[in-house]
């Protein structure tokens, strides 16, 4: 067993409060779901995050193109591990036979879905046509994912934004080729290409999508908090949420949210302190150089440390540092500190204005 009784029975009793959906053929176990986070959701983290009430997860994206050269890194970051359910892998790439190819390679990964990235707003990625560039031509979008359905067995799903630019707002369309594709669902980010991450994400737009749209809709974006996701959860006409960064401060986002008082924190710096220990043993498990485990799990350390008493401090000591068991020593002496002393999250600060979705 991974967690202590105490532990368990707090993750077990809200994790009864949610319910399992059905989006298209593909079930959840609730309908707050991890978004994909290139370098983040590898299979330690989705399976932490799984364990911590998520109804699902995706991958990090991953590049077609390294996949058809075999690229040896590449290839591990499609690994799923036995015990993740409900996990999706998001691919990313211009061209459709290579995205063809890859589809078929990861399928045999084992994951539930194969997702299309269609939001990042990389210049890198956008100007050979990848991500949100597909959104600039949805007529060319109807072949590109012909394609790559034709390739696999299992479903297929698309991740957008909400357009290009502010006189390109089009997910509606989109969502209409997707569905004449046989694409199972569509996650939106609630932005444009053009806003990267400024502004805040557009809510009602979101919302204003589901009753004329013949698909399941998972919407995202600014889901930063327990209480905000709780608020969204109870009025939302959409079939499901998925939240990125609020899942980094806050690892008990898809359990807390369900508290009947989502402002209420019921796990305590005794909890952060187990989950990272379980964190520990699979980033140990997946990757086998010191070095790596250190670089992966001080930066996730030191984000659930954030709004925590002290957490700069602690960050900045963690950083200082370079053996992997004296960081786990700092965030045992950190962690058990906190005791039942609240977090304080800053939505409104900027954290993490960057990503590829
Ligand atoms: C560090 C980072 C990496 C991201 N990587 C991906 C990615 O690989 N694929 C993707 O579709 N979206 C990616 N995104 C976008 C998120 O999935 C999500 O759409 C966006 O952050 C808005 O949700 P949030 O406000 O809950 O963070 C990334 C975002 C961040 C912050």
């Amino acid at each position: 067993m991974a967690y202590s009784d105490n532990l368990q029975s707090k993750i077990d009793n809200l994790r009864q409060r949610s319910k399992s959906i059905s989006l298209g053929s593909i079930g959840f176990s609730s309908p707050l779901i991890l978004a994909p986070m290139a370098s983040i959701c590898n299979y330690p983290f989705r399976l932490l995050l799984q364990e911590l009430g998520a109804g699902g997860t995706v991958s990090e994206l991953i590049s077609a193109h390294a996949i058809h050269h075999g690229n040896e890194r590449t290839m591990k970051m499609l690994r799923i591990h036995e015990d993740e359910t409900n996990v999706g892998i998001q691919l990313f790439g211009e061209d459709a036979d290579m995205m063809a190819e890859a589809s078929k390679i990861a399928q045999d990964f084992g994951p539930k879905f194969i997702d299309v990235n269609m939001g990042c707003p990389v210049r890198k990625v956008v100007t050979k046509g990848g991500g949100s560039a597909l959104l600039k031509d949805p007529k060319a979008l109807g072949p590109y994912l012909r394609k790559i359905k034709s390739a696999i067995s299992i479903p297929l799903t698309i991740k957008i934004r909400m357009g290009w630019d502010d006189e390109g707002i089009n997910a509606d369309e989109i969502i209409h080729v997707a569905n004449e594709e046989g694409i199972e669902f569509v996650a939106i980010h609630g932005r444009t290409r053009a806003q990267q991450y400024t502004g805040q994400a557009n809510w009602e737009y979101l919302e204003g999508l589901k009753p004329e749209s013949p698909l399941p809709l998972i919407g995202n974006g600014d889901l930063h908090t327990p209480y905000s996701t709780h608020q969204r959860l109870e009025h939302t006409q959409l079939d499901a949420l998925m939240i990125a960064r609020g899942a980094l401060r806050n690892p008990f986002i898809f359990l807390e949210s369900y508290l009947e008082n989502p402002k209420e924190q019921i796990f305590n710096g005794d909890d952060y302190l187990e989950i990272i220990q379980r964190l520990y043993d699979l980033v140990c498990e997946a990757f086998d150089q010191d070095r790596v485990r250190l670089i992966q799990l001080r930066k996730f350390i030191v984000w659930f440390a954030a709004g925590f008493p002290n957490a700069s401090k602690f960050r900045a000591s963690a950083f200082e540092n370079q053996e992997l068991d004296i960081l786990m020593k700092l965030s045992k002496e950190y962690f058990l500190s906190i005791e039942n002393r609240g977090k304080f999250i800053d939505h409104e600060a900027v954290f993490m204005n960057s990503g590829h979705g």
